[in-house]
């Protein structure tokens, strides 16, 4: 790793009047973050961006359990500033090299009477968004908190277009919705049917949430390093165009986080950007993130992977062995093995494999049922490990917790340390229904907290994860790089048996502008068998699969391995739907870690272009996907080294495809491009386009 580290201490100001607080401005001058104390003592901010306000005055704020309210009589009593560069190398990523350049000031705030307790108020200011948060310094007259609210408000300028997800404190599965602020109704979300656990107490979204004035410019709040402390949702007043931070809480505790002094809580984040693309394009909340604690993660390579996983959901086969139609036999994993190591996959997920799926959705008493280490006995776990090392394909393990936090971690160790034995260095783990104890959520702290203990004791014994139903993510990849992907949305399985018919054609080009801006997704690309009927029309079990499809056309399957980023990507379809089909060439072709990414063009909900160079090769590759709308889109290939000449493939949409009506119309072929060219494809309904740029 390697640190450029430019700090400049610009000043620090003793005290000063109220009124004289200067701004924190982004390096080149766009941002500016104002705090105020109002005439009640009450620390609010505002910001602007090219000079106009796009966040109004908002106030900040605590209420504790057995302590008073803090928010008013409060005096700032010192300011400090400094400006930093201080960019960093990724181990995988979107990019190598990460640009850090921000403004920070701190802002210390005390109470004037009483206790005088104090929390300063941390801002950092970049050119595309800024973060804050609140610090608690360690003082003499107060050591610990019970928090039973944080009160952090965004007060928006107008009446924006919002994609939103309803702030569930137990899923991100849902679809997002597009809808003025104003409209914005959480509550008719309550109790989708095809959701193991929900909960949404009150009109709030989950974040990331994007928005886009009328103006044109381009919002999103989210938080960064989100480490000891509940998730936010943020509720919304629609009358007053208003978010207030709403943590997620526990029934059995009542409150919403405990903590002991010194502490910070996680950024607030806002991206503010003129260009949608350049949401995607910002590297905001990976910077508000520590440095890699972890040390060396050279045991970790990113992979493209198949699995025994599909079949599952297609109802083809099943987790439980007793349902007759185990997927994880010793012969089925060779099968996956062989297809992986015949295209150049690096690894196989395994799921099923071990005892207790008998007891998985439904019980009650979920604690104790899986251990981890005990496979089904049609299941040769050392012989599936032997044969794929002398394949060259690593198997990826699989912990299914179904939501029994307390057996997991009583079993972290011994589960680990059989993958040591075994040299598996990657796990997917899962959180399927309601968390026991029953009255904790998913993302509470409590869970937060488990979740970060599952990565600690990862990077112990070399184990990379990639959790579903996971805590959002928020960063978190910076300081441990061994949480490699997860998945916290709604994934590819819903298109084989959500009762709702799946993800319509727009979710992805929302996703790429919201959950994206999280972190990398394990969505799990690249079904072929696009109809999914009627092929599997004798499978007893697997929910709406005779009128379920994937709802785009195999073009998209393609593009959105270069689209959604993941140092892990599935190949998801099952070996034989990839038979004698010329576009598994893009997936084998196709890289999962890059050198850099240029966001070519896009628009929320509508679609997105992006191309990426992969690490090491100088070869370049383009996923295009658009909505239920077909379009054209005209790319312009000066990103391509001018020194250099390529083998391309162009894959695209025939020109009948169609998502619905024959998603599988395709054509692929070789084309002249360079750097120079510019180029119009089109796209159809639900389509995409690819295009893998080799050098020559
Ligand atoms: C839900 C996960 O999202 C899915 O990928 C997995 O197959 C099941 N849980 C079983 O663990
Ligand atoms: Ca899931």
């Amino acid at each position: 790793m390697r640190y450029l580290m430019a700090v400049i201490l610009l000043g620090l100001l003793g005290c000063q009047s109220d009124s004289e607080i200067q701004p924190t401005t982004s390096p080149s001058g766009n941002i500016q973050f104002q705090l105020s104390i109002d005439e009640n003592g009450s620390p609010y901010y505002t910001i602007q961006h090219q000079e106009k306000t796009i966040i109004d005055t908002s106030y900040l704020g605590f209420e504790f359990k057995d302590d008073n309210h803090w928010g008013t009589g409060i005096s700032i009593v010192k300011t400090s500033e400094k400006e930093v560069q201080n960019d960093w190398e990724m181990q995988w990523g979107e990019q190598r090299l990460v640009k850090n350049h921000y403004q920070e000031f701190t802002y210390e705030l005390e109470e004037k009477e009483g206790r005088k307790r104090k929390v300063n108020l941390e801002v950092r200011v970049y050119d595309d968004g800024l973060g804050f948060r609140y610090v608690f310094p360690k003082q003499a007259e107060w050591d610990s908190v019970i928090i039973t609210d944080e009160l952090t408000q965004f007060n928006l300028t107008g009446d924006h277009t919002t994609w939103w997800i309803p702030g569930d404190w137990d899923i991100y599965e849902h679809l997002y919705n597009t809808s003025p602020f104003s409209e914005i109704d959480a509550l008719k979300l309550r109790n989708h049917p095809n959701l193991a656990q929900t909960h949404i107490p009150e009109n709030a979204v989950n974040t990331p949430v994007t928005m886009k004035t009328a103006e044109g410019k381009y919002l999103s709040f989210h938080e960064a390093n989100l480490t000891d402390y509940a998730g936010m949702t943020l509720k919304v007043d629609a009358d007053k165009l208003s978010m207030t931070s709403e943590l997620v809480g526990s029934d059995i505790t009542g409150y919403k986080v405990k903590r002991k002094l010194p502490f910070e809580t996680p950024w607030r984040t806002i991206q503010i950007t003129e260009e949608a693309k350049d949401l995607i394009a910002s590297n905001l909340i990976v910077n508000l993130n520590e440095p890699n604690t972890i040390g060396d993660v050279s045991w970790f390579k990113p992979k493209k992977y198949v699995g025994i996983w599909w079949e599952m959901h297609l109802g083809v086969s099943s987790w439980d062995k007793a349902s007759g139609k185990h997927g994880a036999t010793t012969a089925n994993a060779k099968r996956y093995i062989d297809f992986a190591a015949e295209n150049g996959f690096g690894g196989v997920l395994v799921e099923g494999w071990n005892t207790g799926w008998e007891r998985w959705i439904g019980f009650e008493d979920r604690e104790g049922v899986f251990d981890f280490i005990t496979p089904y006995d049609d299941y040769d776990l050392e012989e599936v490990v032997r044969y794929a090392d002398e394949k060259g394909v690593e198997i990826i393990m699989h912990h299914e917790t179904s939501s029994a936090p307390r057996t997991y971690e009583q079993q972290l160790d011994t589960a680990y340390t059989l993958m040591n034995r075994l040299g598996i260095h990657a796990v997917k783990t899962g959180y399927v229904g309601k968390i026991i104890p029953k009255g904790e959520y998913h993302h509470g702290q409590w869970m937060v907290n488990h979740y970060r203990k599952v990565l600690e004791k990862g990077a112990e014994h070399q184990v990379a994860i990639n959790a579903h139903e996971p805590i959002k993510a928020t960063g978190i990849r910076r300081t441990y790089p061994n949480a490699i992907s997860r998945e916290g949305l709604r994934g590819q399985e819903f298109n084989a048996w959500a009762s709702d018919g799946g993800n319509p054609p727009e979710h992805l080009p929302i996703i790429a502008f919201t959950r994206m801006l999280a972190g990398p997704i394990d969505f799990t690309p690249g079904v072929f068998d696009i109809k999914l009927s009627p092929k599997y029309s004798d499978v007893s079990t697997g929910g709406d699969i005779q009128k379920n499809q994937i709802n785009t056309t195999l073009a998209q399957q393609l593009a959105l391995y270069v689209v959604i980023y993941s140092p892990v990507q599935m190949a998801c379809d099952l070996p034989q739907n990839y038979k004698d089909e010329p576009a598994l060439q893009f997936i084998s072709d196709v890289g999962v870690d890059w050198e850099q990414t240029k966001v070519l063009d896009g628009e929320v909900g509508d679609f997105v272009t992006i191309a990426r160079e992969e690490k090491g090769t100088g070869n370049w590759f383009l996923g295009s996907i658009t909505d239920e709308n077909p379009r054209e889109v005209e790319i312009d290939f000066s990103f391509l080294d001018p020194n250099s000449s390529y083998d391309v493939i162009v894959y695209q949409d025939g020109p009948d495809a169609h998502w619905n009506d024959n998603p599988t119309s395709m054509s692929i072929g070789p084309a002249d491009i360079q750097h120079g060219s510019t180029m119009k494809y089109q796209l159809a309904a639900g389509g995409g386009l690819a295009i893998s740029m080799m050098v020559k």
